[in-house]
């Protein structure tokens, strides 16, 4: 008993990040997060796919991490994601583990783990839709925290003597907004079908013990590659009318922001927007450091319109920092460094909301 106060309390000074994905993390003096726990999409998936027998969305070949010191690793671009350096930001030490790797067990937990998975969304249907394969969905990554990763981390802290989570764009992109659905409920509708959805995932969490809540905004997916590239609408701009679905999204994020914390009380979300810092990148591309905010910097297959991913030992760009984007949707590590970065000690309320991730940790 006494061991469960303890447990929950130290899991109440965890941190949990969430962005289309969804991230936790946990620490144990103050100021000082000793790990996090990660739930996401592609953006944030650090290699859980590599381990899907059916799954169509891997990023376990050449040119994915071409700039990565372990080289292509299952993460969807050259380099870090926001998550690997947000883990540095915070001084945890090394690489998040893969929740799907059997090796992810025992002591390699005790820094949090990784559930993120490319191509899943909040809604359970999210991936299958859209001829991905086999994804894991939100639910199942935080059926898989709740009912593999607890259990023996609970067991590995009561040896020893000690969350972060982020989700949500695949849903518009692979979900909503896949064509050929009838039925569609209003863009409102399915806009609070999703926020509810989360806000239920987000209090099976807490009912574990997650206090610190990270929410990566969705990205603008009216202005990706993929999108502007291929959809004859778009004749090469920004499709507005994606941007407003995902804006219309983030305005519910942020203001779980303050509704989370009378649901839940006692504890705190911090709403990234990285949709904004993605935006001044995408439109000004020359006054952030970027030459290219709109093509990818690798060779995408041709004849397949919906080609988000790289081809398989195809050409890529020679100047990574360059570009915005790393292939059809995902953005270059550069990209990510600055996302993390302001997630993590911005101090204006455009990047994070209410506070950064650094006051998070510290509170
Ligand atoms: C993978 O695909 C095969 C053939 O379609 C199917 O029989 C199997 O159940 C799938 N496995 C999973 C884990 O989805
Ligand atoms: C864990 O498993 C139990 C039994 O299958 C289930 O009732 C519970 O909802 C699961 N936890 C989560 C977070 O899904
Ligand atoms: C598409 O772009 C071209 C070149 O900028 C322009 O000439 C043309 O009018 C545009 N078409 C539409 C439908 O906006
Ligand atoms: C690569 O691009 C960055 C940003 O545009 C620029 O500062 C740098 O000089 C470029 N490096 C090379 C080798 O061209």
């Amino acid at each position: 008993m006494a061991k469960n106060i303890v447990f929950s309390c130290k899991l109440a000074l965890s941190l949990v990040v969430l962005s289309l994905f969804l991230l936790t993390a946990f620490s144990c003096s103050k100021a000082e997060v000793k790990g996090m726990f990660v739930f996401g999409s592609s953006l944030v998936d650090n290699g859980n796919n590599n381990f899907l027998k059916n799954s169509t969305a891997k990023a376990n070949y050449s040119p994915y991490g071409i700039d990565f010191p372990l080289g292509p690793s299952g993460r969807f671009s050259n380099g870090r994601n926001t998550i690997d350096v947000l883990g540095e930001l915070l001084h945890l030490p090394g690489f998040l583990p893969p929740f799907a790797d059997p090796r992810t067990e025992g002591a390699e937990i005790l820094h949090g783990v990784n559930f993120a998975s490319g191509g899943s969304g909040i809604l359970d249907e999210t991936g299958s839709l859209a001829v991905r394969g086999e994804v894991l969905s939100l639910n199942r990554q935080i059926w898989n925290f709740e009912n593999k990763t607890l259990p023996d981390l609970k067991a590995q802290l009561r040896g020893r003597g000690d969350d972060r989570f982020s989700d949500g764009g695949n849903d518009y992109l692979l979900n909503y907004f896949v064509p050929g659905q009838t039925q569609k409920p209003s863009l409102l509708q399915f806009t609070q079908l999703l926020v509810s959805q989360l806000t239920r995932q987000l209090k099976k969490l807490y009912d574990v013990g997650a206090r610190k809540f990270v929410l990566f905004s969705i990205q603008p997916i009216g202005c990706i590659p993929v999108v502007r590239a291929n959809l004859p609408v778009s004749n090469g701009s920004c499709i507005e009318q994606l941007n407003e679905a995902a804006l219309l999204f983030n305005d519910d994020l942020k203001a779980l922001a303050t509704n989370l914390k009378l649901l839940l009380p006692g504890s705190n979300l911090v709403f990234v927007n990285s949709y904004h810092t993605m935006r001044t990148f995408i439109d000004e591309p020359l006054s952030y450091g970027f030459s290219d905010g709109s093509t990818a910097c690798c060779e995408l297959p041709s004849h397949t319109p919906e080609a988000i991913l790289c081809k398989r030992e195809g050409m890529v760009c020679s100047n990574r920092t360059a570009h915005v984007f790393f292939d059809g949707l995902h953005p270059t590590d550069a990209v990510n460094f600055k996302i993390a970065q302001k997630a993590y000690n911005s101090c204006l309320l455009e990047d994070a909301y209410p506070s950064n991730v650094k006051q998070l940790a510290q509170l």
